[in-house]
C-alpha cells in the first residue's frame, strides 16, 4: 500500500488571497516534481450549484438548510469515485482544498447552532480530517478593500458586518479544536511573496513529518 497523501486545506475570509496563495503553492509543488490534486468547496456537483445559488442571493435558504447542503456536498467531495478526495489520499497523492468544514463552522455557525454544525461534520466518518489547515488571516478592512476591488456582485456573506462575525467565529472554533487539528494561522495582510514563503515553509514541514 502506498503511503497516504497529505490533505491540506486553505481557509480565510473573503478577500484573504486564498486563490493567489493556492496558485503559488501549486507552482511550488510542480517545481519539485511532486503530484497534488487541487480542489475546492463548494464543489461543481449539483449540490454545489444549489449552494452557489444561495450564496449569490438568488434563493434564500435557512442557515440550517445551507449547513446541510454544505455537508452533503462535502460527503460527495470525499467519497465520489471519480475525483473524490479519499481516493487521491489513499493512492498517495496530496490534496489541496480551497475551504472545508472550518468554513461551515465560521460562516453557517454565525446563524445556525455551532455545536450542531460541528457535530454533523466532525462526527461523520466519511469526512476526512485534514492533515493541515492554513488560515490566511486578514483584518476586516483589508478584506473589504479586496472584495470591493475584485467583485462585481457580492455574495450574501460579503459585507463588513458578516465578515466581522465570521472572523470572530473562526478564532472561537480554532480555540475549541486546536488540540485535535493542525491549524496554522498566517498573517495574510503582508505582500504575496512574504505570505507564500511562509506557506511553503509550513508545507515543507508537513512533508518532512
Ligand atoms: P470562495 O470560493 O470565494 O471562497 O466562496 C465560497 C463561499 O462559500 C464563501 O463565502 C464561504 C462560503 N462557504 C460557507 O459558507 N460554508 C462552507 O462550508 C464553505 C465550504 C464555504
Amino acid at each position: 500500500m502506498p503511503e497516504r497523501g497529505k490533505f491540506i486545506v486553505f481557509e480565510g475570509l473573503d478577500g484573504s488571497g486564498k486563490g493567489t496563495q493556492i496558485s503559488a503553492l501549486r507552482d511550488h509543488i510542480r517545481s519539485t516534481g511532486a503530484e497534488a490534486y487541487f480542489t475546492a468547496e463548494p464543489t461543481i456537483s449539483s449540490t454545489g450549484g444549489m449552494i452557489r445559488d444561495a450564496l449569490g442571493g438568488h434563493l434564500r435558504r435557512d442557515a440550517y438548510e445551507l449547513s446541510a447542503l454544505f455537508l452533503a456536498d462535502r460527503i460527495f467531495h470525499n467519497v465520489n469515485p471519480i475525483n473524490g478526495i479519499r481516493q487521491y489520499i489513499e493512492k498517495g497523492i496530496d490534496v489541496v482544498c480551497d475551504r472545508y468544514y472550518y468554513s461551515s463552522f465560521a460562516y453557517q455557525g454565525i446563524e445556525a447552532d455551532l455545536d450542531w454544525v460541528m457535530k454533523m461534520n466532525l462526527g461523520c466518518n466519511e469526512i476526512l480530517k485534514p492533515d493541515l489547515c492554513i488560515f490566511l488571516d486578514i483584518d476586516i478592512s483589508t478584506g473589504e478593500k479586496r472584495i470591493s476591488e475584485n467583485r462585481f456582485d457580492r455574495e450574501i456573506y460579503e459585507n463588513v458586518e458578516a465578515q466581522r462575525r465570521i472572523r470572530k467565529r473562526f478564532f472561537e472554533v480554532f480555540d475549541r479544536i486546536m488540540e485535535n487539528e493542525n491549524i496554522k494561522i498566517v498573517d495574510a495582510s503582508r505582500t504575496v511573496p512574504e505570505v507564500s514563503a511562509d506557506i511553503i515553509k509550513i508545507y515543507n514541514e508537513l512533508k518532512e513529518k
